[in-house]
């Protein structure tokens, strides 16, 4: 992971990761999808993607709809992967879904590929020794019970 991604804002990130999972569940992406699901202007939708044409992330005209390139498929699914890879490390150590969620959206963009492939190394780690996790987490319930020193 990382590297590929170097000339990517936040925004590019999470547009291709969105773009990647329509065209993934429903076959294609719409304007419209996209605006509806991350909460934003089909304008801001349409400016976009014309920046992530102009980068050859996906190929776009207005009324034959959004291809991924390449490259922008291979980017699109490492952006999923990497947030998968983050909401599984959070909720493994007990994280409810909603913060869960909402802090995998901020941590994605600013972890470095080293933090990640170590984080990804634990839980690979933690999913493999079951026993592990059970203790860390009866760990944590003893110490929310107990009143903070
Ligand atoms: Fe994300």
């Amino acid at each position: 992971m990382g590297r590929l991604n170097a000339l990517l804002t936040p925004s590019m990130e999470d547009y291709l990761e969105k773009i990647y999972e329509l065209i993934h569940e429903k076959g294609y992406a719409r304007v419209s999808d996209i605006a509806n699901s991350l909460a934003v202007q089909p304008s801001s939708v349409t400016k976009m993607l014309q920046k992530l044409d102009e980068n050859e992330y996906v190929s776009y005209e207005k009324y034959r709809g959004i291809v991924l390139t390449a490259r922008g498929h291979k980017m699109g699914r490492l952006m999923k992967e990497r947030h998968a890879m983050l909401a599984d490390f959070l909720r493994m150590l007990g994280v409810q879904e909603d913060t869960l969620q909402k802090d995998v959206e901020g941590i994605e963009h600013h972890v470095s590929p080293a933090t990640l492939e170590a984080l990804q190394s634990l839980v690979l780690f933690l999913q493999s020794h079951p026993d592990v996790l059970s203790s860390f987490l009866a760990y944590r319930e003893r110490s929310s019970e107990q009143p903070s020193p």
